[in-house]
């Protein structure tokens, strides 16, 4: 009822304002890098059970011979992969040397609520100064820390590929797009067990796309911070596109490769893009697993979609193909410039002793019967709102819109949904436009799009899930881990800065 409401107020405001539905492409106002020349990057890898990650401003080179002013966890983009192992808790110690609020959440991690990174628990700048947001009303703090504060970790959970980044409320999209994002990878006994490609055959993949100005400098579509609102800029706020694709930090990155089989684990950081990754000159990726971490057995995929927030573990056997062969990762939901992302190129020969068993993992089934009750949620626009969740009020006129949760937008003293310990709940998701719906603390399973069958992408534990246009898709899980309050939200970043989140609380 939500979306069809809304729906109708758009069609009746005429398709200026139903363009407004979808994200809209930067176009960078330099020539584009070359594709497949520069090499990709491997972050940094941080073991152990502490890390020590200080936000900073550095300068990066991404498009070669120039340099791009990032905002980065020690000063990079991505920031160091944090290696985890199941029951070995790590506390990441977080500095803030920068000139704004931050929060750190470890997405896809399930931790107490202090934890988490709720999205106005703020880490104050080291500076002591104030961040403009916070001086004029436009961001809450809740329980802030001033400088430096940790985040500690239980890591009690299945290996799967995770990934951290900024989380401040209405800020979020900004700053992980300025480089506030990383990978965090967990290994469990079970996983280790499996002759798995490992090491530099183990690759974590950040996408993420960007566009850049004349000074090759990100180029992110906010008002000038002199006008009253430094957010987005609001023909953007349906999501920001850029035309430049990153892995890594790099643009169109070419790696070599050894004729064997690779682990490649996509992690789509992307504030607003989905992927449809394929193959070129052919062949299949075999999915090992989803957010969650392994899926119960391999399955092979000669297409792979990736909406923002989610991450798909796939494996690559490269000896498939010839040497000096060159296997490009096409993006067919991409135009012109967007329809690549890297290209591997095969260069030597190996003996290969990496193998897929064909049971990889249990996922025991969650159903139907087991769950106490469903809940819905209608994600929608608002037309012609103006603030949220008691901030300034924004200019009007200027800032129209706001991404709606059953017609409500964020609000940190309200709660949506109150769970049980221990309850399964259905949770029901139906949305107006693509909405990449993101829980925290729990990894849910997907029981049906449209009322009828999942697709293979929806497979396996999940903690983000593509809700498409006009879509109602279900999914079940169980409330237990930990009580107290957590978010869900749209992982469309511009949408989540402009509203779509909701709290629910474990109780
Ligand atoms: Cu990846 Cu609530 O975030
Ligand atoms: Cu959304």
């Amino acid at each position: 009822v939500g979306a069809a409401a809304s729906l109708s107020v758009l069609t009746s405001r005429g398709a200026s304002e139903a363009a407004n539905l979808l994200p809209a492409l930067v176009r960078s106002d330099r020539p584009l890098p070359p594709r497949f020349v520069v090499p990709l990057p491997r972050p940094a890898q941080r073991t152990g059970s502490s890390v020590s990650l200080v936000q900073r401003i550095a300068e990066q080179e991404i498009i070669p011979g120039t340099r791009t002013r990032i905002t980065g966890y020690n000063g990079t983009f991505p920031g160091p992969t944090i290696r985890a192992h199941r029951g070995q808790p790590v506390t990441v110690r977080v500095r803030n040397e920068l000139d704004i609020g931050t929060v750190t959440h470890l997405h896809g991690g399930r931790m107490p609520p202090e934890q988490d990174g709720y999205p106005t628990d703020l880490l104050l700048p080291a500076s002591g100064r104030t961040p403009k947001a916070i001086e004029s009303g436009l961001a809450m703090p809740g329980r802030t820390t001033l400088a430096e504060r940790d985040y500690a970790y239980p890591m009690d959970q299945r290996a799967a590929t995770l990934w951290y980044h900024d989380h401040a409320m209405d800020f979020t999209g900004p700053n992980v797009y300025a480089g506030l994002a990383g990978a965090c990878i967990i290994s469990d006994d079970e996983e280790r067990a499996h002759p798995l490609p490992e090491a530099d055959r183990d690759l974590e993949l950040v996408l993420a796309d960007r566009s850049f100005d004349a000074d090759a400098q990100f180029a992110y579509p906010a008002l000038a911070p002199d006008q009253a609102y430094p957010g987005v800029h609001p023909l953007y706020l349906a999501g920001v596109l850029g035309d430049t694709i990153l892995v890594n930090g790099a643009p169109w990155p070419v790696h070599e490769v050894s004729a064997g089989r690779y682990r490649l684990r996509w992690i789509n950081a992307s504030n607003a893009r989905a992927y449809r990754l394929e193959l070129e000159p052919g062949g299949e990726l075999t999915q090992i697993g989803s957010d969650g971490g392994l899926l119960e057995r391999p399955v092979r995929r000669r297409v792979i979609t990736i909406a923002p927030g989610e991450r798909i573990d796939t494996t690559l056997d490269f000896s498939a193909y010839p040497d000096g062969s060159r296997v490009t990762i096409r993006n067919t939901f991409g135009f012109g410039s967007t329809d690549a992302v890297m290209q591997f190129h095969v260069v030597r020969r190996i003996k290969d002793e990496t193998h897929i068993p064909d049971r990889l993992s249990t996922v025991p089934a969650l159903r139907r019967e087991d769950a106490v009750r469903t809940r819905d949620f209608f994600l929608a626009l608002e037309l012609g709102a103006g603030h949220h969740h008691g901030a300034a009020p924004r200019p009007t006129g200027f800032l129209p819109h706001r991404w709606t949760i059953n017609g409500l937008t964020v609000d940190t003293e309200r709660d949506w949904a109150t769970p049980q310990f221990g309850d399964v709940e259905i949770w029901r998701f139906t949305g107006v436009a693509a909405h990449p719906v993101h829980m925290h603390l729990v990894a849910f399973q997907v029981l049906s799009r449209n009322g009828g069958p999942i697709r293979p992408g929806d497979i396996g534990w999940k903690d983000t899930v593509d809700l498409g246009p006009l879509e109602t898709l279900e999914v079940i899980t169980r409330f237990d881990g930990f009580r107290g309050r957590y978010v869900m939200h749209c992982h469309n970043l511009e949408h989540e800065d402009m509203a779509m989140m909701a709290n629910f609380t474990v109780v």
